[in-house]
């Protein structure tokens, strides 16, 4: 039987955070020792964003060296912490300056097509008309290869109010699910942002929001302020064999 390829999809490290006293060098770095202990080890790491806490050169200095171990091709993508520009100088992303951080590799037998969800400067994401039309442009190019659409801000509702409140707006997650219909090889939408696990679907496609590394967030559906809780970091391992997707949530263990 052959073996499954493996993409791990770390997310919202937010090196250079210090949000309750917490190290988020300390707890990347244990993700990433928790991801080397994986047999077989991944063939490629996805980070959803939020990849540093203020978008300082230093601290994605910091996080280059804290994902050396991993020792596999590494893809990133912006979230609200990040900042795109130094994400082309440190990561080697396209595109011009300023402009939103999209592309698209061949990730092993995957297909990861990454789209920019955010605003600079600000917390809420977007998918204006001119992403999405790249968007489907990307998509229409290769219809038959599984695909996994990765980008920072969920296209779902969670119902936290404090969450939804720095989300995706409804008619950009009905734009995106409109795209998405028309291609039937998006196999899986995955993003960050959330600090939770959290499962919906989009287009009829499974959406998933996967833990930060750093810290989570609480489970309230009556809050209105974004509030800590001390349950664990983790990671997803999406794993392909024989045409099979599926995704795994795991604890940093
Ligand atoms: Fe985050
Ligand atoms: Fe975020």
């Amino acid at each position: 039987m052959s073996e499954p390829f493996l993409l791990v999809q770390l997310s919202d490290s937010h090196v250079g955070a210090d949000w309750d006293g917490v190290d988020p060098a300390a707890r990347l770095s244990a993700a990433v020792e928790s991801v080397g202990r994986l047999d077989p080890g991944p063939g490629a790491v996805l980070i959803s964003g939020d990849l540093v806490e203020n978008a300082e050169d230093a601290e994605y200095e910091q996080l280059r060296e804290l994902l050396e171990p991993l020792a596999v091709p590494v893809y990133v993508l912006p979230g609200n912490h990040d900042d795109r520009d130094a994400l082309r100088r440190h990561f080697g992303v396209p595109g011009a300056p300023g402009e939103p951080v999209q592309y698209a590799a061949d990730v092993g037998p995957l297909r990861l097509v990454a789209i920019d969800s955010t605003i600079p400067g600000e917390e809420p994401g977007e998918l204006d008309s001119e992403r999405l039309a790249w968007l489907d442009e990307e998509l229409a190019a290769a219809p038959d290869r599984p695909t996994l659409l990765a980008l920072h801000h969920p296209p779902l509702w969670t119902g936290v109010p404090a969450i939804d409140e720095i989300g995706l707006r409804v008619a950009d997650r009905r734009a995106l699910g409109d795209v998405v219909g028309r291609h039937p090889q998006v196999r899986r939408i995955v993003a960050g942002h959330v600090h939770r696990t959290v499962a919906a679907d989009l287009a009829g496609r499974p959406v998933l929001a996967v833990p930060s590394t750093y810290i989570q967030l609480k489970l309230d559906f009556r809050d209105d302020e974004l509030e800590l809780t001390a349950e664990p970091p983790g990671f997803a391992v999406h794993a392909l064999r024989d045409g099979e997707l599926v995704s795994h949530v795991q604890p940093v263990t």
